[in-house]
């Protein structure tokens, strides 16, 4: 007797399992993909069931709903870890100016940058800032992202910021993308705090802290986790430190930026606090590297920042690699440094300016990215018992992710067993 299921996906040129998934890939496991030749995959209740040479699965399981993957590569959602997706407006202004000679930390300091994104984010209302985030949203999903990370950062003040995580739970209920919030108070000194970065770390540290765990805790599933922007003209070291022990304390998990445009010695506070990820990575001092790639912090590298920046520096991550590390890959997307969707084109990107053999990245922006925010043990592979998040590009072999760029590679999207696109 066949076992009944809701959905068949069979006949896959190659099918990416990227199994097992029990710990992230480090260093030279990052190329194993665990693919199958002929694989076939079925569902039930959102959940994977089987996975195997179509043969096994068609003689083990049968469905209604069955999907002809011919010519077709199968393979996990993309798990994206590092996006500021909640915000009003957009900042191409700023981007002319850069494209004139101006720098990101020049607009920063001159009022522009982040302060002019959270202006406007600070005067909508909730449905307004819901419409404009759920219309990216549809964006990632159709370019495969079945799970993100999203960060708060452009409310600076304790309203807005609630207001922003608000935002992120009600997205994240309503649509099919699956949502991990964080909260990231330290994403720039407000303008009224201007030289009193201290008295806004208390503030950040006293009372927004504490309001965004009770926000999270009540009303949103765990993972979730507190962020700061460690860079010069922004947080230091020490009110990095302030911020993420009292977080860690009240139960986040811990991101940091660090090491984006000046190396201060995030990345190494990362490690010391136990932190679940250490984000952009492009100045990383060799002995951090060193100390990073032997802890359990993965690397999470954004390398559509620096392109959006019009800059050559990218995250080293074949050093990172080499030394054992576990490499994620993010698309950071944000209006100013990165307004960016698709994992695809960070794909791209990673091969060339990262050297990442389309394997590594393929494993970044999958299972270690899933592990990057908590969720390594439900999404980023498909495997027996995990979600049912899958994709069908249509491609001849995996290689072709990566190599074949500017165009949607993706024909259709799976959710939680449900087809999505
Ligand atoms: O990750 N570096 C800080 N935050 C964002 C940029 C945000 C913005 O410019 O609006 C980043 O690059
Ligand atoms: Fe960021």
């Amino acid at each position: 007797m066949k076992q009944k299921v809701d959905l068949i996906v069979y006949n896959a040129c190659q099918l990416l399992t990227l199994g097992p998934s029990s710990r992230p890939r480090r260093g030279r496991a990052m190329n194993e993909l665990n693919l199958i030749e002929d694989g076939a995959i079925a569902v039930s209740g959102g959940l994977i069931t089987l996975v195997g040479p179509t043969a096994e699965v068609l003689a083990q399981a049968e469905a209604e709903e069955m999907i002809d993957a011919s010519n077709r590569v199968v393979m996990p959602g993309f798990v994206d870890p590092h996006t500021h997706l909640v915000f009003v407006s957009s900042r191409e202004d700023e981007f002319e100016w850069r494209i004139r000679g101006a720098t990101y930390m020049e607009i920063m300091a001159a009022g522009g940058g982040i302060m002019s994104t959270v202006r406007a984010t600070r005067a909508a209302t909730l449905p307004q800032l819901i419409a404009q985030s759920r219309a990216r949203l549809d964006r990632m999903l159709a370019h495969g992202t079945t799970t993100a990370e999203v960060k708060s950062g452009y409310g600076l003040d304790v309203d807005s910021e609630l207001r922003i995580l608000r935002a992120i739970r009600q997205l994240d209920a309503t649509h099919p993308v699956d949502l991990v919030p964080t909260f990231l108070g330290a994403h720039a000194v407000p303008a009224e705090f201007k030289s009193r970065t201290d008295e806004y770390v208390e503030l950040v540290v006293n009372e927004m802290l504490p309001l965004a765990e009770r926000e999270l805790r009540e009303k949103a599933s765990p993972p979730f986790f507190c962020d700061v922007f460690c860079e010069e003209g922004a947080f230091s070291v020490s009110q990095s430190r302030r911020i993420l022990e009292r977080a860690r304390e009240l139960g986040f998990g811990l991101k940091i930026h660090a090491d984006e445009f000046k190396a201060l010695g995030g990345t190494r506070l990362a490690v010391e606090l136990g932190a679940t990820s250490a984000d952009h990575l492009v100045c990383t001092p060799a002995e951090e590297i060193q100390a990073l790639a032997g802890s359990e912090t993965i690397a999470v590298s954004l390398p559509g920042t620096p392109f959006g920046l019009g800059q050559h520096e990218y995250t080293p991550a074949r050093q990172i690699i080499e030394a054992g590390g576990a490499l994620a890959l993010a698309t950071d997307l944000n209006p100013g440094t990165c307004y960016c969707e698709s994992m695809q084109f960070i794909i791209a990107l990673a091969c060339r300016y990262m050297r990442l053999t389309p394997a590594e990245a393929i494993v970044a922006a999958t299972l270690n990215a899933a592990w990057a925010i908590g969720l390594g043990d439900k999404v980023g592979s498909l495997e027996t018992g995990k979600k049912a998040d899958i994709l069908i590009l249509d491609i001849p072999n995996y290689r072709h992710l990566g190599y074949h760029f500017g165009v949607n590679l993706v024909e259709r999207v799976i959710k939680s067993g449900q087809v999505v696109v």
